[in-house]
């Protein structure tokens, strides 16, 4: 990525907290690229990354623990500008003679914060006395590490913030990266800015700028092939390869017949059309059908699609002449899942497949653009690069479609009956503006019959099922509570404009102990 970019940096050291992702992602909103690393990063590493800045994020384990993450003690005796969030803080006070005590009573929710006189505070409305902050923590500073002011406190936290403004070195127990801390974003940003003295270059219209640069210096006069499936980030790259290397663009689309109503349509008038891509089509709905023929299992069928994918865009690529890399839409919380940042490995819920395998099989160069930005960012870059709303503000859509929302053995058919009920749950929540206020919202296919009345005719047909979630992390999610008016309009339109459907029921799971999607 292009220097002064990314010129101005904060590091932000992962001791395993839940919020660490949203504390980068709070940080680039203020205008400033941020990088996360292993807790135990050296000063070394740090250094040479010319770091404007560190945070040290919050954690599970207490600092006297043997379990204790460990972090290069050095950099608290750098003159970098160091903010300490809950855990962060309470290694500083350690590390600077102050005392950390288990608490009680955890502190856990919205908390009042008496805010003093402090540096860090500076930018608030002059006449800000009380914070409503967020808190979630067990152990606490208990004494005031030397050297050090007490710059907040709260019912719980007798020292809930803390300052040395000639070394540089904040501490915060609550965490200002949480949207339910009052004016979070603006403290983070007095400590970047002011404190830091980052000017902020991070911004929609350089970040394109320097992706396009970095992509042609890479790519030269080669050519890049790229799948394409209609979701964000594949069109974001998309978008971008074609600004930066135009013609020696090729694209490659499957249609695995699991998409939705009118998607594949929708695709080639937005991408081929209106951005002039080389869109190689495959219409593989008949091939994926056979290979799912009688297959029950979700995870047998999530595998039996990665491997059809694989086949066509193998069969497709070989049309192609004198292909010398293969783009992708990896993004950074990819990286940051699979680069070994966090600690421990998550047990495997669901084999999720994008396009899984592939670089292996093509034994081609990668170019992933957006490896290093937020969701939210690549929304913003498309934004920039003339993408159309509905395209960036899209739910996102799994790599295997409607056969994992078609539970059981998949059949054109069911799919056909998903893709009208999905359709109008869609419709309708666009018309009454709450498409833009759930993560995710779809229709689910029970192969269960149940009986019914239309009209005096009895039915016996099909179950629709309609989930819509809120998230800002997919890992985690409440069923969206959507009203009662709304959901009756839908389950009647459902019902009378589709035969085979009998029933509509919403689900009210979370996440955990439910996933997001049935299967
Ligand atoms: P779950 O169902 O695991 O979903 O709670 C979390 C998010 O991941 C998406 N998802 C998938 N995406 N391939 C994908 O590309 C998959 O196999 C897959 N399974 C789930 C899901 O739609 C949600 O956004």
């Amino acid at each position: 990525m292009e220097k002064a970019l990314t010129s101005e940096k904060i590091i932000i050291l992962d001791f395993g907290s839940q919020y660490t992702q949203l504390i980068a992602r709070r940080i680039r909103e203020t205008g400033v690229y941020s990088e996360i690393l292993r807790h135990e990063t050296s000063l070394k590493k740090i250094k040479e990354l010319k770091a404007s800045g560190v945070i040290m994020s919050g954690g599970p384990e207490s600092v006297y623990s043997k379990k204790a993450l460990k972090f290069d003690s050095k950099l608290l005796d750098s003159e970098i500008p160091i903010l300490g969030i809950c855990y962060g803080m309470q290694c500083m006070a350690k590390h600077f003679k102050g005392k950390v005590s288990s608490s009680n009573k955890r502190e856990f929710g919205n908390a009042t914060l008496k805010i003093n006189k402090g540096s860090i505070f500076a930018s608030l409305p002059p006449k800000t006395k009380e914070l409503n902050v967020w808190m979630s923590h067990g152990d606490k500073v208990s004494k005031l590490p030397k050297g050090f002011k007490k710059i907040g406190s709260s019912n719980n936290s007798p020292i809930a913030a803390f300052e040395n403004t000639k070394l540089k070195k904040y501490g915060f127990q609550f965490h200002p990266e949480v949207t339910h801390t009052h004016q979070g974003q603006k403290i983070l940003k007095a400590f970047v800015r002011d404190i830091c003295g980052c000017k902020g270059y991070w911004r929609p219209k350089n970040i394109v700028n320097s992706l396009v640069e970095d992509i042609k210096k890479q790519v030269g006069s080669k050519k890049v092939l790229l799948g394409i499936s209609g979701g964000v980030d594949s069109s974001v790259v998309a978008a971008l390869l074609s600004k930066a290397i135009g013609k020696n663009l090729e694209c490659i689309f499957v249609d695995n017949g699991l998409l939705r109503k009118g998607e594949s349509k929708q695709v080639k008038k937005d991408l081929k059309r209106g951005l002039k891509l080389n869109i190689n089509f495959s219409d593989s709905e008949k091939l994926f059908l056979k290979n799912l023929k009688g297959e029950y299992d979700p995870e047998k069928k999530r595998k039996i699609i990665g491997k059809t994918f694989i086949d066509v865009f193998i069969k497709e690529t070989k049309k192609l002449k004198n292909i010398s890399f293969l783009a992708q839409g990896t993004i950074y919380p990819d990286v940051i899942e699979s680069s070994g940042i966090k600690n421990g490995k998550a047990h495997v819920i669901k084999s999720h497949h994008n396009v899984g395998g592939l670089p292996s099989y093509l034994k081609l160069p990668l170019i992933e653009p957006l490896n290093s930005l937020f969701k939210d960012e690549v929304r913003k870059i498309g934004k920039e690069l003339g993408l159309p709303d509905y395209l960036i503000k899209r739910h996102p859509f799994p790599g295997p479609g409607l056969a994992v929302r078609t539970l059981g053995e998949v059949t054109k058919k069911k799919l056909e009956i998903l893709r009208e009920a999905d359709s109008i749950f869609m419709e309708e929540l666009n018309r009454h503006k709450l498409y833009d206020k759930v993560s995710q919202a779809f229709a689910v296919f029970l192969p269960i019959q149940s009986v019914g009345v239309v009209g005096d005719a009895r039915r016996y047909e099909y179950v629709i099922a309609l989930r819509a979630a809120e998230t800002t992390d997919f890992m985690t999610a409440k069923a969206a509570k959507l009203n009662h008016i709304f959901l009756n309009l839908v389950s009647d339109r459902i019902i009378n404009e589709i035969s085979e459907v009998s029933r509509v029921v919403y689900d009210i799971s979370s996440k955990p102990p439910a996933t997001i999607e049935w299967e």
